[in-house]
Protein backbone atom coordinates (compact mmCIF):
# COMPACT_ATOMS: atom_id res chain seq x y z
CA UNK A 1 0.00 0.00 0.00
CA UNK A 2 2.77 2.74 1.20
CA UNK A 3 4.74 1.45 -2.41
CA UNK A 4 1.27 2.17 -4.42
CA UNK A 5 1.11 5.34 -2.52
CA UNK A 6 4.73 6.37 -3.21
CA UNK A 7 4.19 5.54 -6.61
CA UNK A 8 1.05 7.74 -6.66
CA UNK A 9 2.84 10.50 -5.77
CA UNK A 10 5.83 10.30 -7.81
CA UNK A 11 3.36 9.97 -10.92
CA UNK A 12 1.49 13.23 -9.73
CA UNK A 13 4.61 14.98 -9.51
CA UNK A 14 4.61 16.66 -12.85
CA UNK A 15 1.25 17.73 -11.88
CA UNK A 16 2.04 19.91 -8.96
CA UNK A 17 5.70 20.76 -10.82
CA UNK A 18 3.61 23.08 -12.99
CA UNK A 19 2.26 24.99 -10.38
CA UNK A 20 -1.46 25.89 -10.58
CA UNK A 21 -2.98 24.42 -13.54
CA UNK A 22 -5.66 26.36 -15.39
CA UNK A 23 -8.23 25.00 -17.61
CA UNK A 24 -7.95 27.92 -19.77
CA UNK A 25 -8.34 26.35 -23.31
CA UNK A 26 -4.54 27.12 -25.54
CA UNK A 27 -4.81 28.85 -28.81
CA UNK A 28 -2.91 26.98 -31.25
CA UNK A 29 0.40 28.01 -33.32
CA UNK A 30 1.77 26.44 -36.24
CA UNK A 31 5.74 26.81 -35.47
CA UNK A 32 7.82 26.26 -39.02
CA UNK A 33 11.68 25.58 -37.93
CA UNK A 34 12.47 26.88 -41.77
CA UNK A 35 11.35 30.29 -41.23
CA UNK A 36 14.68 31.93 -40.20
CA UNK A 37 12.88 35.08 -40.74
CA UNK A 38 10.43 34.09 -38.12
CA UNK A 39 13.29 32.74 -35.64
CA UNK A 40 15.36 35.99 -36.18
CA UNK A 41 12.49 38.37 -35.02
CA UNK A 42 11.81 36.10 -32.20
CA UNK A 43 15.74 36.21 -30.97
CA UNK A 44 15.48 39.79 -31.03
CA UNK A 45 12.10 40.12 -28.97
CA UNK A 46 13.93 37.88 -26.49
CA UNK A 47 16.99 39.59 -26.09
CA UNK A 48 14.91 42.79 -25.78
CA UNK A 49 12.05 41.73 -23.63
CA UNK A 50 13.41 38.40 -21.92
CA UNK A 51 16.63 38.65 -21.03
CA UNK A 52 16.63 41.07 -18.84
CA UNK A 53 15.10 38.16 -16.46
CA UNK A 54 15.66 35.26 -17.90
CA UNK A 55 18.64 33.03 -19.78
CA UNK A 56 18.65 30.35 -21.90
CA UNK A 57 22.06 29.47 -20.96
CA UNK A 58 22.73 26.20 -22.64
CA UNK A 59 22.43 27.33 -26.14
CA UNK A 60 25.24 29.65 -27.06
CA UNK A 61 25.24 33.09 -29.26
CA UNK A 62 27.41 31.80 -31.85
CA UNK A 63 25.52 28.46 -32.53
CA UNK A 64 21.98 30.94 -32.35
CA UNK A 65 23.97 33.38 -35.36
CA UNK A 66 24.96 30.28 -37.38
CA UNK A 67 21.59 28.48 -37.57
CA UNK A 68 19.72 31.67 -37.77
CA UNK A 69 21.76 32.99 -40.21
CA UNK A 70 22.56 36.17 -38.31
CA UNK A 71 25.98 37.35 -38.81
CA UNK A 72 28.18 37.26 -36.04
CA UNK A 73 28.80 41.38 -35.54
CA UNK A 74 24.81 41.55 -35.62
CA UNK A 75 24.42 38.98 -33.13
CA UNK A 76 27.07 40.82 -30.65
CA UNK A 77 25.82 44.65 -31.15
CA UNK A 78 21.69 43.31 -31.13
CA UNK A 79 21.11 40.24 -29.25
CA UNK A 80 24.23 39.82 -27.31
CA UNK A 81 24.78 41.46 -23.67
CA UNK A 82 27.27 44.49 -23.80
CA UNK A 83 30.78 42.52 -23.46
CA UNK A 84 29.33 39.31 -23.93
CA UNK A 85 31.70 37.02 -26.67
CA UNK A 86 30.22 35.29 -29.79
CA UNK A 87 31.05 32.14 -27.83
CA UNK A 88 29.30 32.75 -24.56
CA UNK A 89 26.48 31.43 -23.26
CA UNK A 90 23.37 33.22 -22.59
CA UNK A 91 23.43 33.79 -19.69
CA UNK A 92 22.45 36.89 -17.83
CA UNK A 93 23.10 39.32 -14.94
CA UNK A 94 20.23 38.82 -12.75
CA UNK A 95 20.85 36.54 -9.69
CA UNK A 96 18.13 34.01 -9.13
CA UNK A 97 17.94 35.23 -4.94
CA UNK A 98 17.41 38.97 -6.10
CA UNK A 99 14.84 37.55 -8.77
CA UNK A 100 13.10 35.46 -5.87
CA UNK A 101 12.78 38.85 -3.20
CA UNK A 102 11.42 40.95 -6.16
CA UNK A 103 9.05 38.85 -8.13
CA UNK A 104 8.22 36.29 -5.06
CA UNK A 105 9.94 33.29 -7.67
CA UNK A 106 12.96 32.93 -9.55
CA UNK A 107 12.81 33.58 -13.19
CA UNK A 108 13.26 29.90 -15.09
CA UNK A 109 16.03 29.51 -17.74
CA UNK A 110 13.99 29.44 -21.10
CA UNK A 111 16.49 27.16 -23.25
CA UNK A 112 14.47 24.24 -22.87
CA UNK A 113 10.86 25.71 -22.22
CA UNK A 114 9.05 25.25 -25.19
CA UNK A 115 10.05 21.19 -24.40
CA UNK A 116 8.63 21.36 -20.85
CA UNK A 117 5.04 23.30 -21.40
CA UNK A 118 4.40 22.80 -25.63
CA UNK A 119 4.28 25.68 -27.69
CA UNK A 120 0.64 26.35 -27.53
CA UNK A 121 0.69 26.61 -23.98
CA UNK A 122 3.80 29.20 -24.34
CA UNK A 123 1.53 31.29 -27.20
CA UNK A 124 -0.98 31.08 -25.05
CA UNK A 125 0.39 32.28 -21.78
CA UNK A 126 2.32 35.24 -23.63
CA UNK A 127 -0.72 36.87 -24.64
CA UNK A 128 -3.25 36.72 -22.00
CA UNK A 129 -1.74 38.93 -19.70
CA UNK A 130 -4.37 41.28 -17.98
CA UNK A 131 -4.90 43.74 -15.41
CA UNK A 132 -5.49 42.88 -12.04
CA UNK A 133 -5.13 45.56 -9.76
CA UNK A 134 -4.78 42.30 -6.47
CA UNK A 135 -1.38 41.04 -7.70
CA UNK A 136 1.78 42.83 -6.75
CA UNK A 137 3.09 43.91 -10.17
CA UNK A 138 -0.89 44.86 -11.50
CA UNK A 139 -1.16 41.70 -13.65
CA UNK A 140 -2.06 38.01 -13.85
CA UNK A 141 -2.36 35.90 -16.51
CA UNK A 142 -5.37 33.26 -17.79
CA UNK A 143 -2.76 29.80 -17.98
CA UNK A 144 -0.41 30.75 -15.13
CA UNK A 145 -2.67 32.32 -12.56
CA UNK A 146 -1.02 34.53 -9.98
CA UNK A 147 2.12 34.25 -12.11
CA UNK A 148 5.08 36.11 -10.91
CA UNK A 149 6.07 37.57 -13.92
CA UNK A 150 5.03 41.25 -14.64
CA UNK A 151 2.96 42.32 -17.97
CA UNK A 152 6.27 43.17 -20.17
CA UNK A 153 4.95 43.04 -23.41
CA UNK A 154 2.13 45.49 -22.24
CA UNK A 155 3.66 48.10 -24.50
CA UNK A 156 3.44 45.82 -27.68
CA UNK A 157 0.10 44.65 -26.78
CA UNK A 158 -1.53 47.29 -24.94
CA UNK A 159 -3.51 46.75 -21.94
CA UNK A 160 -5.80 43.82 -21.72
CA UNK A 161 -8.89 43.52 -19.38
CA UNK A 162 -10.95 40.94 -18.13
CA UNK A 163 -14.92 41.14 -17.78
CA UNK A 164 -18.35 40.60 -19.57
CA UNK A 165 -19.10 41.71 -23.59
CA UNK A 166 -21.02 39.69 -26.55
CA UNK A 167 -19.57 37.38 -27.99
CA UNK A 168 -20.65 35.30 -31.25
CA UNK A 169 -22.24 32.01 -30.96
CA UNK A 170 -20.53 28.87 -31.92
CA UNK A 171 -22.07 25.75 -32.48
CA UNK A 172 -20.17 22.84 -33.98
CA UNK A 173 -17.01 25.08 -34.51
CA UNK A 174 -19.20 26.91 -36.87
CA UNK A 175 -19.55 30.69 -35.67
CA UNK A 176 -23.43 31.30 -36.51
CA UNK A 177 -25.09 33.85 -37.90
CA UNK A 178 -28.66 34.91 -38.55
CA UNK A 179 -30.05 33.41 -41.50
CA UNK A 180 -32.65 36.40 -42.33
CA UNK A 181 -30.24 39.70 -42.06
CA UNK A 182 -26.74 37.39 -41.84
CA UNK A 183 -25.53 39.32 -38.59
CA UNK A 184 -23.61 37.43 -36.37
CA UNK A 185 -26.08 35.77 -33.47
CA UNK A 186 -24.24 36.82 -29.84
CA UNK A 187 -24.79 36.04 -26.33
CA UNK A 188 -23.01 37.67 -23.32
CA UNK A 189 -20.30 35.73 -21.97
CA UNK A 190 -18.14 36.98 -19.35
CA UNK A 191 -14.32 36.34 -18.33
CA UNK A 192 -13.38 37.46 -21.38
CA UNK A 193 -10.21 39.20 -22.33
CA UNK A 194 -10.52 42.78 -24.22
CA UNK A 195 -7.39 44.52 -25.20
CA UNK A 196 -7.68 48.46 -24.99
CA UNK A 197 -4.91 49.34 -27.43
CA UNK A 198 -2.56 52.33 -26.76
CA UNK A 199 -0.65 54.71 -29.14
CA UNK A 200 1.78 52.81 -29.91
CA UNK A 201 1.18 49.35 -29.33
CA UNK A 202 0.47 46.74 -31.80
CA UNK A 203 -2.38 45.07 -33.81
CA UNK A 204 -4.22 41.77 -32.68
CA UNK A 205 -2.95 40.46 -35.53
CA UNK A 206 0.68 41.75 -35.49
CA UNK A 207 0.59 41.27 -32.01
CA UNK A 208 0.16 37.55 -32.53
CA UNK A 209 2.79 36.96 -35.42
CA UNK A 210 5.05 38.93 -32.63
CA UNK A 211 4.42 36.26 -30.29
CA UNK A 212 4.62 33.18 -33.29
CA UNK A 213 8.02 34.29 -34.00
CA UNK A 214 8.81 34.64 -29.98
CA UNK A 215 7.29 30.77 -29.28
CA UNK A 216 9.12 29.53 -33.20
CA UNK A 217 12.30 30.75 -31.69
CA UNK A 218 11.74 28.97 -28.06
CA UNK A 219 11.02 25.96 -30.10
CA UNK A 220 14.04 26.46 -31.96
CA UNK A 221 16.09 26.53 -28.59
CA UNK A 222 14.63 24.08 -27.14
CA UNK A 223 15.51 21.40 -29.72
CA UNK A 224 18.20 23.09 -32.10
CA UNK A 225 19.25 19.47 -33.66
CA UNK A 226 15.60 19.76 -35.30
CA UNK A 227 17.11 22.20 -37.84
CA UNK A 228 20.12 19.65 -38.38
CA UNK A 229 18.39 16.73 -38.30
CA UNK A 230 15.86 17.58 -40.91
CA UNK A 231 19.24 18.52 -43.03
CA UNK A 232 20.37 15.29 -42.96
CA UNK A 233 17.55 13.39 -43.09
CA UNK A 234 17.07 15.12 -46.64
CA UNK A 235 20.57 13.83 -47.57
CA UNK A 236 20.10 10.71 -46.11
CA UNK A 237 16.56 9.94 -48.14
CA UNK A 238 18.23 11.71 -51.68
CA UNK A 239 21.16 8.99 -50.92
CA UNK A 240 18.84 6.15 -50.67
CA UNK A 241 17.27 6.69 -53.67
CA UNK A 242 20.63 7.43 -55.35
CA UNK A 243 21.72 4.01 -53.92
CA UNK A 244 18.34 1.92 -55.06
CA UNK A 245 18.91 2.59 -58.74
CA UNK A 246 21.97 1.39 -58.30
CA UNK A 247 20.70 -1.64 -56.05
CA UNK A 248 18.07 -2.23 -58.60
CA UNK A 249 20.35 -1.82 -61.52
CA UNK A 250 22.82 -4.43 -60.48
CA UNK A 251 20.24 -7.02 -59.40
CA UNK A 252 18.69 -6.72 -62.65
CA UNK A 253 22.59 -8.00 -63.89
CA UNK A 254 22.91 -10.58 -61.24
CA UNK A 255 19.55 -12.26 -62.51
CA UNK A 256 19.62 -11.97 -66.35
CA UNK A 257 21.44 -14.66 -66.52
CA UNK A 258 19.38 -16.74 -63.60
CA UNK A 259 16.21 -16.44 -65.56
C1 LIG B 1 10.97 41.49 -15.11
C2 LIG B 1 11.40 40.12 -15.18
C3 LIG B 1 10.85 39.25 -16.29
C4 LIG B 1 10.87 39.50 -17.65
C5 LIG B 1 11.44 40.70 -18.37
C6 LIG B 1 10.28 38.33 -18.29
N1 LIG B 1 9.92 37.40 -17.32
FE1 LIG B 1 9.14 35.56 -17.68
N2 LIG B 1 9.06 35.21 -15.69
C7 LIG B 1 9.50 36.07 -14.69
C8 LIG B 1 9.29 35.46 -13.40
C9 LIG B 1 9.64 36.08 -12.06
C10 LIG B 1 8.72 34.19 -13.64
C11 LIG B 1 8.33 33.12 -12.61
C12 LIG B 1 6.87 33.24 -12.35
C13 LIG B 1 6.34 32.34 -11.27
O1 LIG B 1 6.86 31.22 -11.10
O2 LIG B 1 5.39 32.76 -10.62
C14 LIG B 1 8.58 34.07 -15.08
C15 LIG B 1 8.02 32.98 -15.72
C16 LIG B 1 8.01 32.79 -17.09
C17 LIG B 1 7.53 31.60 -17.77
C18 LIG B 1 6.95 30.37 -17.10
C19 LIG B 1 8.03 29.37 -16.95
C20 LIG B 1 7.54 28.11 -16.32
O3 LIG B 1 7.58 27.10 -17.01
O4 LIG B 1 7.12 28.15 -15.17
C21 LIG B 1 7.71 31.78 -19.11
C22 LIG B 1 7.39 30.82 -20.22
C23 LIG B 1 8.27 33.10 -19.28
N3 LIG B 1 8.43 33.68 -18.04
C24 LIG B 1 8.58 33.65 -20.50
C25 LIG B 1 9.02 34.95 -20.66
C26 LIG B 1 9.26 35.55 -21.97
C27 LIG B 1 9.09 34.82 -23.30
C28 LIG B 1 9.67 36.81 -21.74
C29 LIG B 1 9.96 37.87 -22.77
C30 LIG B 1 8.86 38.25 -23.60
C31 LIG B 1 9.71 37.02 -20.28
N4 LIG B 1 9.31 35.86 -19.67
C32 LIG B 1 10.12 38.19 -19.65
C33 LIG B 1 10.08 37.32 -14.89
C34 LIG B 1 10.26 37.93 -16.10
Amino acid sequence: MKKLFAAFVIAALPAFAMGAASTYPLDKVDIDLTDKAAMQDGARTFANYCMGCHSAQYQRYERVADDLGIPHEIMLKNIAFTGAKIGDHMKIGMRPSDAKVWFGAAPPDLTLVARVRGTDWLYTYLRTFYEDPARPLGANNKVFPNVGMPNVLVGLQGRQYIGCKQVQVVEDGKKQFDPLTGTPITHEACDQLTVEATPGSLSTEEFDEKIQNLVTFLAYSANPVKLESQRIGTYVLLYLAFFFVFAYLLKREYWKDVH
